[in-house]
C-alpha cells in the first residue's frame, strides 16, 4: 500500500508554492476535460508546473495539462489545477487527492470541481450541465483509510452535506440568470478506465445515480475531511452504455465538452463572481 503523505509533505508542497507567490487563494478549482481554458481567464496568472511542486505527481492523460495556476478571477483569488490525477492512470488515491490538502494549506475554503460524465438518467441529454447534489463512491476505496491525523480532519467525517447546499442554490440561481436549464443529480464515481457495461448502468440507475464518471468522489471526500465547502458540476458528455444504440467513445466526450465549453465556463465564472 502507498505510504500516505502527511502534514510534512503538505507543508513542503505549500512551501514550493510560497516561494513563487504570496497570493492566498480562497477558491480552489479542479476542472475536468476541456475546461482547462479557464486558466487563460485568470488575471495576473502565476503558472507553476506540477514538477516544481514538492510531492506533486505528473499528469499523463490526453487532454490534461499539468500546472497549478494561481491568480484572480472576477476579483477573487483562485488556485486552479489544470489537469487532475485519476486512479485509472495508476495513481493511488493518496496521490489523486494530495493537491486538495495543499489547496487547504494555501488558504482555500471553497472547492469547485467539474467533470465530464455519462448520462444515466434517461431524461438527460449530451451537453446538459448538472449540479452534483450527492455522490455514490463506487471506487471500492476511500482516501481516508489508514491512521487519521486529527490536524487534517475527523476520523469519521460527516458526508450528509458533502456538496454544500448554499453553493448548489447559488449555482441554480446563476444558471437561471444565464437563461439555461441546469440539471441536478447524483454522481456515481467509478475507477475506470473502461466505461460501464449496460448491466452496470442499469445497476447504477437502480442505486440512484444520474451520471457516472471516473473522478471527483475521492477529491470531495478529502475536501470534506479538510473542512472545505464543495460545489460540483458534471457535463453530460454522452449517454452511458445501453441507453442509445451506439458505442461510447472518448472522442464523443471531447466533442461534447468542446461544444458546451463556453456555457460551462460562464456558469463557473458566474458562481465565482457571487462567492
Ligand atoms: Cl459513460 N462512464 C464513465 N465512468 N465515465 C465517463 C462516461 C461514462 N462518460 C464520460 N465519462
Amino acid at each position: 500500500m502507498e505510504v500516505r503523505k502527511g502534514k510534512e509533505q503538505i507543508l513542503e508542497a505549500a512551501a514550493s508554492i510560497a516561494k513563487i507567490t504570496d497570493i492566498k487563494p480562497q477558491i480552489g478549482l479542479i476542472l475536468g476535460s476541456g475546461l482547462g481554458i479557464l486558466a487563460d481567464l485568470i488575471e495576473n496568472p502565476i503558472v507553476i508546473n506540477y514538477k516544481d511542486i514538492a510531492h506533486f505527481p505528473v499528469s499523463t492523460v490526453e487532454g490534461h495539462a499539468g500546472e497549478l495556476v494561481i491568480g484572480e478571477v472576477k476579483g477573487k483569488q483562485v488556485v486552479m489545477m489544470k489537469g487532475r490525477f485519476h486512479q485509472y492512470e495508476g495513481y493511488g488515491v493518496d496521490t489523486v487527492t494530495f493537491p486538495i490538502r495543499v489547496m487547504k494549506q494555501l488558504g482555500v475554503e471553497t472547492l469547485i470541481v467539474t467533470n465530464a460524465a455519462g448520462g444515466i438518467n434517461t431524461s438527460f441529454e449530451p451537453g446538459d450541465l448538472m449540479v452534483i447534489t450527492d455522490h455514490l463512491n463506487m471506487t471500492g476505496n476511500n482516501p481516508l483509510i489508514g491512521p487519521n491525523d486529527p490536524e487534517l480532519g475527523d476520523r469519521f467525517p460527516d458526508m450528509s452535506t458533502a456538496y454544500t447546499r448554499e453553493l448548489r442554490q447559488l449555482a441554480l440561481q446563476v444558471a437561471e440568470a444565464q437563461n439555461f436549464a441546469i440539471r441536478e443529480g447524483v454522481y456515481a464515481g467509478l475507477l475506470g478506465p473502461t466505461y460501464e457495461t449496460p448491466a452496470e448502468i442499469r445497476m447504477l440507475r437502480t442505486l440512484g445515480a444520474d451520471v457516472v464518471g471516473m473522478s471527483t468522489v475521492s477529491e470531495v471526500i478529502v475536501a470534506r475531511h479538510a473542512g472545505l465547502k464543495v460545489l460540483g458540476f458534471s457535463c453530460v458528455s454522452n449517454m452511458a452504455a445501453g441507453i442509445l444504440d451506439q458505442p461510447l467513445s472518448h472522442a464523443e466526450v471531447m466533442e461534447t465538452t468542446e461544444r458546451v465549453k463556453a456555457k460551462f465556463l460562464n456558469l463557473v465564472l458566474g458562481v465565482i463572481e457571487k462567492l
